[in-house]
């Protein structure tokens, strides 16, 4: 099975070395993309059926077509590096394992989209890949690999809503980090007002692989219409907790599979596809296929591709309380349905899980995962942090009533 993004990374841990990555082919696809230019490399990746891994599945090409022609001022790339979705860790796989892969990708869609000046937004607590990425950049630019590109680390202070791309660009500006209106989109008007582009750190990692093998080649490693693999990965109580880079589109059951199934004595009954913010899919639709479309239709998203799951002797209102209190401490509170009905939600949760709960607070639940939708709120915080809630009311309705039936949690 082909993994081109995980294939070079030392198997004992540490970093892939620069001179083991060029010797398998590193920076080629760099060397390729500036002979061909802006258009032809847009093409390729459009061709790939490349789609952005930072949740939403954006097509990558398409994201780019966005921005204006050149007008002699300034553009922006920015590497979205924050990853503090609870349960998400594939791109500090990718940056501490391989981090010439990025540098490479980064450069490659700086190319594409005729950026003179980059950032890698990161998470500050990554500090093994600060360390990776600082040296990795001094030796690509010691080798010339980086002429024409200015490339800033830029370490972030530490909220959820700066990984919001918009959030991110006003955490850069040295502005309090809300999201932005949008449109304009940052493509047409981000960083200074001048067109950026912000892209996900494993979306950029298949750039270099692309330019090198060909856009078929990519398409082709994938299980589903999109192109490529995806870094994958399980926590929770399965056996073997980690991340493992298959085709696109292979089943949850699949990645339930590479950790080993189940811990010993645990049942699977639901589980989160992509990481926090996604909804809960029972333990029967562990055939669904883990692409973006697929996971769709099944009623969830792919989000980060990283599944979270919940065994029969965990309390799902205990565990979705744990992600809305983490929910409620990282709202903005630049908007008020998020600002005070994420508290509420933790509050009714609290009530519940501590026996104090009665029936008004599922309804109070249940009003919130009505109202924090799309469009109601400034961003996608609030609509993300009701989606583990409002299907947790759906598949474990018993659960919540038996809270405030028995006044406990009947896992304690
Ligand atoms: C609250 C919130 C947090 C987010 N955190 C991240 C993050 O840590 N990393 C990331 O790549 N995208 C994150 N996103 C998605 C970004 O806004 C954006 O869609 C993504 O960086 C685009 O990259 P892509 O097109 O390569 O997928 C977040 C979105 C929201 C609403
Ligand atoms: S939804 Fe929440 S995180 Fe997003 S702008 Fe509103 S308050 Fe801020």
């Amino acid at each position: 099975m082909a993994t081109p993004l995980s294939a070079r990374m030392p198997a004992g841990g540490g970093a892939a070395s620069f001179a083991g990555y060029r010797a398998a082919g590193g920076y080629l696809g760099l060397a390729r993309a500036r002979e061909l230019g802006a258009p032809a490399v847009q093409e390729a990746v459009k061709a790939s059926g490349l789609r952005g891994r930072g949740g939403a599945g954006f097509p990558t090409a398409m994201k780019w077509a966005a921005v204006p022609p050149p007008d002699g001022g300034e553009r922006y790339l920015v590497v979205n590096a924050d990853e503090k979705e609870p349960g998400t860790m594939k791109d500090r796989y990718l940056m501490e394992g391989d981090p010439h892969q990025l540098i490479e990708g980064l450069a490659i869609a700086a190319t594409a989209i005729g950026a003179g000046t980059a950032f890698i937004y990161l998470r500050r607590e990554y500090t093994r890949c600060a360390l990776e990425l600082e040296k990795a950049v001094g030796e690509a630019r010691v080798a010339g690999l980086l002429e024409g590109l200015r490339l800033h680390l830029h370490l972030g202070a530490g909220r959820y809503l700066c990984g919001e791309e918009t959030g991110l660009l006003n955490a850069i500006e040295g502005k309090r980090a809300v999201p932005r209106n949008k449109p304009p989109f940052p493509q047409v008007s981000g960083l200074w007002g001048r067109p950026t582009v912000v892209n996900n750190v494993e979306t950029l990692c298949n750039l270099p692989h692309i330019m090198r093998e060909g856009p078929e080649w990519f398409k082709a490693l994938s299980a589903s219409s999109d192109g490529g693999t995806k870094i994958y990965g399980a926590s929770g109580w399965v056996a073997s907790p980690g991340l493992w880079e298959l085709p696109l589109g292979v089943s949850a059951g699949e990645v339930l599979e590479r950790a080993g199934g189940m811990h010993p004595g645990r049942a699977l009954r639901a589980f989160l596809p992509g990481g926090a913010s996604t909804d809960f899919l029972p333990a029967s639709k562990l055939d669904v296929k883990m692409d973006f479309d697929s996971v769709a239709a099944a009623g969830s998203r792919l989000g980060t591709g990283t599944m979270v799951v919940l065994d029969d002797r965990t309390c799902p209102v205990g565990m979705v309380l744990s992600l809305e209190r983490f929910f409620a401490r990282e709202s903005c509170g630049w908007c008020t349905p998020c600002r005070e009905g994420l508290p509420w939600v933790r509050r009714s949760l609290e009530a519940l899980e501590s026996g104090e709960g009665e029936m008004g607070d599922i309804e109070i639940l249940e009003h919130h995962a009505r109202s924090l939708v799309p469009g109601r709120t400034f961003c996608a915080l609030a609509p993300g942090a009701m989606e583990p809630l409002a299907s947790a009311l759906k598949l474990f309705r018993e659960d919540f009533e038996d809270h405030v039936a028995r006044k406990g949690c009947r896992y304690k």
